[in-house]
């Protein structure tokens, strides 16, 4: 997700850059509303903590505690809170991804692995949610979560829609979301949000890696033609993160609040990424991303 300025947030970057995921654009049939996230407890939440434990050792509290003057908490809210939604739309689409796989007769594992992804990205979403809280709760935030799921052209077999999900979920997404994440834990100045944004770049790894499995699994039966467009507009949709001239410097304070690397690591993290951990690896897999101005070629 990006702010108004384009600069990728905490969670995952880009989410919905592609259309994917919608923030009450307006769009026909959209209906959209404040973002409100709901907590049960009880034995939902005690099974949660059991299955994917480590949350509560982080430093809670540590955040509120501190002294930020509110238009820095102001902004730094807004990031977190944009951040919880990518987290949940990541969500939303591991479990589209989970359903075209169970569809397409995907070994179990591999299909496990997908499932599994869902929660972590559900525990993401309560992580920078309670960051959020302790900066003085969420900010505003209009989102139709009806057309949250990423959707591929109608009428595609299983194995297409699970190629071009993982593509463009994992293979895509994700492996971009890593390096940023991972410059983002060492910008973040207060031990809360370093800790936080440590914890989901160490669950997102995995989650880039995904994509890679289901494509080896699909091998030739899938349209490699076809994904090479998929790909190429996936990442052109996330060119305006990487030109030059894509967003400023925020200030410091805001930076090491929010977690955000400063304006040229950022484009230089992803130019990299592009080359190296998408266009190469799809092109080893025979799936050749046409070249576009916007996009950097393989290294
Ligand atoms: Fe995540
Ligand atoms: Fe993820």
């Amino acid at each position: 997700m990006c702010d108004a300025d384009g600069r990728p947030l905490p969670g995952n970057v880009g989410k919905g850059a592609d259309g994917d995921l919608h923030r009450g654009d307006g769009g026909a049939g959209a209906v959209s509303a404040q973002l409100e996230l709901d907590w049960h407890g009880g034995r939902p939440a005690a099974r949660l903590r059991r299955r994917w434990p480590g949350v509560d050792a982080l430093p809670w509290g540590s955040l509120a505690a501190a002294p930020i003057d509110d238009a820095l908490a102001a902004a730094a809210r807004a990031s977190w809170t944009d951040g919880a939604f990518s987290e949940y739309a990541s969500a939303a689409a591991f479990s589209a991804l989970t359903q075209a796989l169970l569809e397409a007769g995907a070994p179990v594992d591999l299909t496990a692995m997908a499932a599994d992804f869902v929660v972590d990205e559900l525990v993401h979403v309560e992580l920078a949610a309670r960051v959020a809280a302790e900066l003085g709760g969420a900010a505003p935030y209009q989102v139709d979560l009806e057309r949250l799921a990423p959707v591929t052209a109608p009428g595609l077999p299983a194995i297409e829609r699970a190629a071009e999900l993982a593509l463009r979920i994992s293979c895509v997404g994700e492996a971009l979301s890593v390096p940023v994440l991972a410059g983002s834990t060492r910008a973040a100045a207060h031990p809360l949000t370093r800790a936080v944004l440590a914890r989901i770049v160490r669950d997102e790894r995995p989650h880039a890696d995904l994509g890679w499995l289901v494509l080896d699994w699909c091998g030739d039966r899938v349209d490699r033609a076809r994904l090479g467009g998929v790909a190429a507009r996936a990442l052109a949709s996330y060119a305006p993160l990487w030109q030059d001239g894509a967003g400023g410097d925020a200030p410091a304070a805001h930076r090491g609040l929010a977690g955000w690397m400063t304006a040229d690591g950022l484009r230089r993290t992803l130019r990299r990424a592009v080359a190296v951990d998408v266009v190469a690896p799809l092109a080893a897999r025979g799936i050749v991303v046409a070249p576009r101005d916007e996009v950097p070629a393989a290294s």
